[in-house]
């Protein structure tokens, strides 16, 4: 199974404020920010650590420390919202970029901009608060891997089944994280229940 679902109280609740149409972009983004920190703990959990040396102020001891670097791609523009989180948990991270705008009429995402740092033995996590019908997210992580990931992760807030099944068909060892897994698409590719155009309420457009 591809899909973990974060599992947690606090989590319910920010996305259930989240989804409440009432919320105000600038809650929204504090919302988002908690939810991204949540899920970023969650799907590093297997990071590899290597054993350091130290010496407390009372004896020699051995501990250990995260063993690679970490590059977090964030799909443009509504990804932006999950970047912060990374940056002040980990302390070596790097930033990459990819622009993908889904059409009005047809909800196919185009690419409009794609900016990686090297990603070859580096742990790459593509993050995107929406997986709809999955086109975004599988665009993404063919950028990723052609520049170099391997096993890159792809981490959202809600996930729709038809996004998650889309993902699992071209890349079926992807490992998804989200924080919900709602009920279906309408006819106009949004997710329900959803809440509603993510980059739009983030950023009050
Ligand atoms: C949204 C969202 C995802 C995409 C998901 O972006 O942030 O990137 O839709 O849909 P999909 O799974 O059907 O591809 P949008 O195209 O609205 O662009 P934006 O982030 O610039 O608002
Ligand atoms: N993108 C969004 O922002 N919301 C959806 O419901 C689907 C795609």
């Amino acid at each position: 199974m591809p899909l973990h679902l974060l599992q947690h109280p606090l989590a319910s609740h920010l996305v259930t404020h989240l989804r409440d149409k009432t919320t105000k972009p600038a809650q929204f983004r504090t919302l988002a920010f908690r939810l991204s920190q949540l899920l970023a703990i969650e799907a590093t959990r297997d990071l590899a650590t290597a054993v350091r040396h130290i010496e407390t102020p009372l004896e020699p001891t051995d501990g250990l420390v995260l063993a690679h670097s970490i590059v977090v791609v964030p799909i443009l523009r509504a990804g932006l919202g999950m970047v912060e989180p990374f940056l002040e948990l980990f302390p070596d991270v790097s930033v990459g970029y990819i622009g993908l705008e889904r059409d009005h009429q047809t909800a196919r995402a185009h690419s409009y901009y794609c900016k990686l740092p090297p990603l070859e033995a580096r742990r790459v996590f593509v993050v995107d608060p929406m997986l709809a019908t999955g086109g975004s997210a599988v665009q993404a992580l063919s950028a990723v891997k052609a520049n170099g990931a391997v096993d890159p992760r792809l981490i959202c807030i809600v996930a729709a089944p038809e996004g998650v099944a889309e993902v699992e068909r071209v890349h079926p060892n992807a490992t998804i994280h989200a924080a919900a897994l709602d009920r279906c698409l309408d006819s106009r590719k949004y997710i329900l229940p959803g809440l509603g155009d993510f980059g739009d309420r983030l950023y009050g457009t």
